[in-house]
């Protein structure tokens, strides 16, 4: 059975102190463990201090995007090494906001997933359709093809190292979180695809997050759905009753 998964993207929210109580607070709250993983993902600038945070405890740390190289001059950007570096295990990317905002195309993601698993990260890869897509009854060719697209030349042994968070555009931050069922088709539509892109056995092992407006109230129903193995959450991440709520509907 899939271990369920819940991590907290807190954007690009939060000042260093604040950061670090919340983060404090949900290891206290978490106490020595549950069979749910547990991550939060802070911005950049407070990784290293939150890390120290989180050592030793049943909380792991995660960041929210990586460039594609190790060093060099790409002014701004951060390598994955770097991140391991400070204490991550997991990076986010291809998450829709960097898709929509920083023009992140399949092909950029697909080359931050090899570099992120090559430094020996786990990848959360973020996929989901928008509101168009939906209304025009796109949602399975642009997974498809943001799943073709990320997953280029990812082996099996490799996807053991990943994620799939299905973040329905239209339901991040909007408060309308998909129904369960939409959920549950979506998901298990991104498992089809998966064992035919890397094979039955890797795709049955694949966690798959929802995200979009996962909330303490419809955070049981969602992760009661027999292919939602974890939740991917943003604004409900920012307040440490709330996510630990919403970890304790995870466990089993
Ligand atoms: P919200 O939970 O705020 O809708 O954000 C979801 C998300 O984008 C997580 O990556």
């Amino acid at each position: 059975m899939r271990k369920k998964f819940i991590a907290g993207n807190w954007k690009m929210n939060t000042r260093s102190i604040d950061g670090e109580l919340l983060a404090a607070d949900v290891v206290k709250g978490l106490g020595s463990g549950s069979n749910v993983t547990v991550a939060v993902c802070p911005p950049f600038p407070f990784l290293a201090r939150i890390a120290q945070v989180v050592k030793g405890t049943s909380v792991a740390l995660g960041a929210q995007n990586c460039y594609p190289k190790d060093d060099g001059a790409f002014t701004g950007e951060v390598s994955p090494a770097m991140l391991v570096d400070v204490g991550c295990a997991y990076v986010i990317i291809g998450h829709s906001e960097r898709r929509q905002f920083f023009h992140d195309t399949n092909d950029f993601v697909n080359a931050k997933v090899h570099a992120a698993l090559k430094a020996g990260l786990q990848v959360i890869l973020c996929i989901g359709e928008t509101l168009d897509d939906r209304k025009s009854n796109r949602t399975e060719a642009v997974l498809d093809a943001q799943l073709t697209g990320s997953l280029a030349k990812i082996t099996s042994v490799e996807l053991a190292k990943m994620v799939i968070a299905y973040e329905p555009v239209w339901a991040i931050g909007t408060g309308v979180n998909a129904t369960p069922q939409q959920a549950q088709d979506a998901h298990a539509f991104v498992r089809r695809r998966v064992a035919q892109l890397c094979g039955d056995a890797a795709a049955h092992a694949l966690v798959i997050q929802y995200g979009g407006s996962v909330k303490p109230d419809n955070a049981a129903t969602l992760l009661n759905q027999p292919d939602v193995d974890g939740a991917l959450v943003g604004g409900a991440s920012l307040k440490a009753d709330d996510f630990l709520a919403i970890v304790r509907a995870g466990v089993r």
